[in-house]
């Protein structure tokens, strides 16, 4: 096993006229567990296949080591994958198929069947490896082709794109901490395609968020949230997102539709930004506390676990998440955590005024 080095990696698939993947230099360290998290269509499985060597780049070299892969097929790149859909050979058992890459690559029997087993017991297929996988519901073909990829103890990396979207709700929560159990037994390098952010903050040691072709941020699951490093994880992380409010920079102080919200913790040029707050760091309060704003409020969600309180500040919308049952009204709005960007990219925090904050 070793790290897995995208040197300047991007690729078009019109010639150079638009980029799926725009070109990124980026390490997947041996051994962890990535989930790489995007909307559709930004370069997810793109970026996959350019590991696995199903897709050569249009710019850059792959490294796997040492070693450069870039023109590498990907029988000889040693990657298990795990697609969307169950792959599997139907008319064979549920053992056999689980044995299939091990006794192609000419495992000796005993190892086989000890790999096989181990594998069933922590997916939960104990009792399943006599039966034909063509009479097993998609749901648990699905659990056997993600025993496939992870049977071989030997590989570089095993890339899983989006594998749990034909399995039950219910079994979706187990398999995902059942994989992360296995990866912490065999020590893979993991990387796991969701665009689901529940998926990817459960099961990876490090999200690597990716929209339209660009690698925006990398993480553990809680720098994403604490500390948004663009407005995109601002708002694809979180739920609801960040609120986004234009502001305005001036005199030392930062303004929301021309009421003071704070100043920048660090001094910054003049001029327009936009003011990143996530709901859970917005604090309805009965007096002003720095950073904040006056804001009217318009409306309160009962969510059950918590309210979203519905506010408007210079005529744009904001969402506090308080406790539930909450008083409503309170007319100011604290800001316990907030931040701003320019051009999306973070360029500063929000501190309180002087003198005037808690
Ligand atoms: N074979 C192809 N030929 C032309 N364009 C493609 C091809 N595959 C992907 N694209 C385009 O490249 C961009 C990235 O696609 P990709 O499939 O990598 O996204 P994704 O993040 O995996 O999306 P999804 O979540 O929908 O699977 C998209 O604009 C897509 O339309
Ligand atoms: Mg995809």
């Amino acid at each position: 096993m070793a790290e897995i080095r995208l040197e300047g990696v991007g690729h078009s698939y019109d010639g150079g006229r638009t980029w799926a993947l725009r070109p990124t230099t980026w390490t997947w360290a041996d051994g962890r567990a990535y989930a790489l998290l995007g909307p559709s269509g930004c370069g997810k499985t793109t970026l996959l296949n350019i590991v696995s060597g199903l897709l050569t780049p249009t710019v850059g070299r792959v490294w796997f080591g040492d070693r450069d892969v870039t023109g590498v097929p990907t029988a000889r790149r040693d990657i298990a994958q795990v697609f969307q859909f169950p792959v599997l050979y139907e008319e064979m058992s549920v053992y056999d198929n689980l044995a299939f890459p091990l006794r192609n690559r000419g495992h000796p029997k005993a190892a086989v069947d000890e790999r096989v087993r181990r594998v069933a017991r922590l997916l939960g297929l104990e009792d399943q490896l006599g039966r034909r996988s063509r009479r097993l519901d998609p749901g648990r073909q699905q659990i056997v082709s993600l025993g496939r990829g992870l049977v071989r103890p030997e590989v570089a990396a095993v890339l899983l794109d989006e594998p749990l979207t034909v399995v039950d709700p219910a079994l979706k929560w187990t398999l995902r901490s059942k994989l992360k159990e296995i990866q912490r037994d065999t020590r893979h390098t993991l990387v796991y395609v969701t665009h689901d952010q529940t998926e990817a903050l459960t099961f990876a040691d490090e999200v690597v968020v990716l929209n339209e072709g660009r690698i925006v941020q990398t993480g553990p699951p809680a720098e994403l949230f604490l500390s948004p490093a663009h407005e995109f994880v601002g708002h694809f992380i979180g739920s609801p997102g960040m609120n986004v409010l234009p502001a305005e920079v001036a005199d030392g102080l930062v303004r929301v539709g021309g009421v003071v919200a704070g100043r920048p913790a660090r001094e910054l040029p003049p001029g327009p930004v936009r003011l990143g707050v996530r709901p859970e760091f917005v604090r309805p309060t009965a007096r002003p506390l720095s950073p904040g704003v006056a804001a009217r409020v318009t409306g309160v969600d009962r969510m059950g676990s918590h309210d979203l309180v519905r506010a408007e500040v210079g005529g744009h919308p904001l969402v506090a998440r308080t406790e539930p049952g909450a008083a409503p009204a309170e007319p100011y709005f604290h800001f316990e955590r907030a931040f701003l960007f320019r051009d999306e990219v973070r360029c500063g925090e929000l501190a309180a005024l002087e003198g005037s904050g808690p």
